[in-house]
């Protein structure tokens, strides 16, 4: 196993634009939580799953409403367990309204090495149209403390495309995020999920978003500032100074084995074509499936050989280095070009072959869903 994924299915309030998996945290469900994640790797270790792992994610859910110690014991199990490689990355994901020196310190303790803090904008109007609990002042705040306690490798959550958001104040997020130089930068355009609070307004004309073109331009600006001041567009929404890369996520895009605990995570096996599986996000059918020394996860797909082709595209073409013909020849026994003629027709002219590689030019990364889909 190559990595491992820690789902922390719990926020102090939902944020009305987020579908990620999480309920509303009380202190009883703090408390018990990690004891569920202990029995759950436990679990997986006896059911022969294996490490070391090479990179450990905290994600949410709001990893930061658990206190260190709580981190400190998983991480402790998770050694003893599996093992832990190291050089090992390992990344947290920080709510700022969440966090103050003393807890950050206790993470870093803890032996957290990589930090991910949803900062999402620097402008106080847009942090409260998004439900977020720090303004901006806090926000920064927490990024100081971090750097302070020593976390050296943070990447950032900035959102664009935000309800009535214009350039120029888009500009200014920019320019305040790049002011931190963070290692590491996700850039996500606000989407409105099915059955979010957004999505209703959305729907009912009581919210607007910025269109299409905004969007596209406003993506552009991105790539391009970042760009200019030495970060890698080394994903669609991923950005890092050079070594930064999240070698947890690399991993995924790359088809590599991890093991997914917590309601909500999903794990794969490399082994043969590959197959997935899934906790189901339901915290009280988990706590049931572990109490009682029960698989807490469901088989979601085995993939045949055709599948893999599909989903190693899939996952390649979403990152700057590609796929190339060798990697496809040695696996799967023909080029893109032989298998897909003319899904890769279809894609020039983003779709750019140098060197015996394929990779999607940023403009392509922008329309992915439509370019992607005859590769499917
Ligand atoms: C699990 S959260 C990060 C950690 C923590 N829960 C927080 O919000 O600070 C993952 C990130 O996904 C992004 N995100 C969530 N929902 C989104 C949406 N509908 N559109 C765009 N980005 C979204 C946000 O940037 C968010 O920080
Ligand atoms: S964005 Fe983060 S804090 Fe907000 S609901 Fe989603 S996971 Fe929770």
């Amino acid at each position: 196993m190559a990595g491992l994924y820690v789902h922390i299915p719990f926020c102090h309030r939902k944020c009305p634009y987020c579908d990620f998996f999480s309920i509303a945290s009380t202190d009883l469900l703090l408390e018990t939580y990690p004891s569920l994640l202990i029995k759950h790797l436990n679990w997986a270790s006896s059911h022969k799953q294996s490490g070391p792992f090479e990179t450990i994610y905290f994600g949410g859910g709001t990893p930061s409403l658990l206190p260190p110690e709580s981190i400190a014991d998983i991480l402790q199990v998770v050694q003893q367990a599996f093992g832990i490689t190291h050089n090992a990355e390992i990344t947290f994901e920080a709510n700022p309204g969440t966090v103050s020196e003393q807890s950050l310190a206790g993470y870093r303790q803890a032996g957290i090495n990589r930090l991910s803090l949803g900062l999402q904008t620097c402008n106080d109007k847009h942090l409260a149209t998004l439900g977020r609990l720090h303004n901006q002042k806090e926000g920064l705040d927490a990024f100081s403390r971090a750097r302070d306690v020593g976390f050296d490798n943070i990447s950032l959550d900035l959102m664009f495309a935000l309800p009535a958001q214009t350039t120029a104040e888009f500009e200014e997020d920019l320019h305040s995020f790049l002011e931190l130089s963070p290692e590491h930068l996700s850039c996500y355009g606000l989407t409105a999920e099915p059955e979010t609070p957004f999505h209703r307004k959305v729907k009912s004309g009581e919210m607007t978003l910025p269109d299409e073109d905004f969007y596209a331009d406003t993506f552009m600006l991105v790539h391009k500032r970042l760009s200019e001041v030495g970060y890698e567009h080394y994903e669609i929404a991923n950005y890092a100074l050079k070594g930064r890369a999240c070698r947890h996520n690399l991993g995924y895009w790359q088809r590599q084995s991890f093991l997914g605990i917590g309601p909500g995570a999903h794990s794969f096996c490399a082994r043969h074509w590959g197959s997935r599986s899934a906790v189901p996000p339901d915290l009280a059918a988990y706590q049931h499936a572990l109490v009682n020394a029960k698989e807490p996860t469901q088989h979601l797909e085995v993939f045949d050989q055709e599948s893999a082709l599909r989903e190693t595209i899939y996952l390649a073409l979403r990152t700057r280095n590609g796929i190339s013909d060798s990697e496809l020849q040695q696996r799967f026994g023909c080029t893109l070009q032989e298998a897909f003629p003319k899904a890769v027709e279809a894609s020039a002219p983003w779709l750019i072959y140098n060197n015996g590689r394929w990779t999607l030019t940023p403009a392509g990364w922008l329309i992915f869903d439509r370019l992607i889909l005859p590769f499917l």
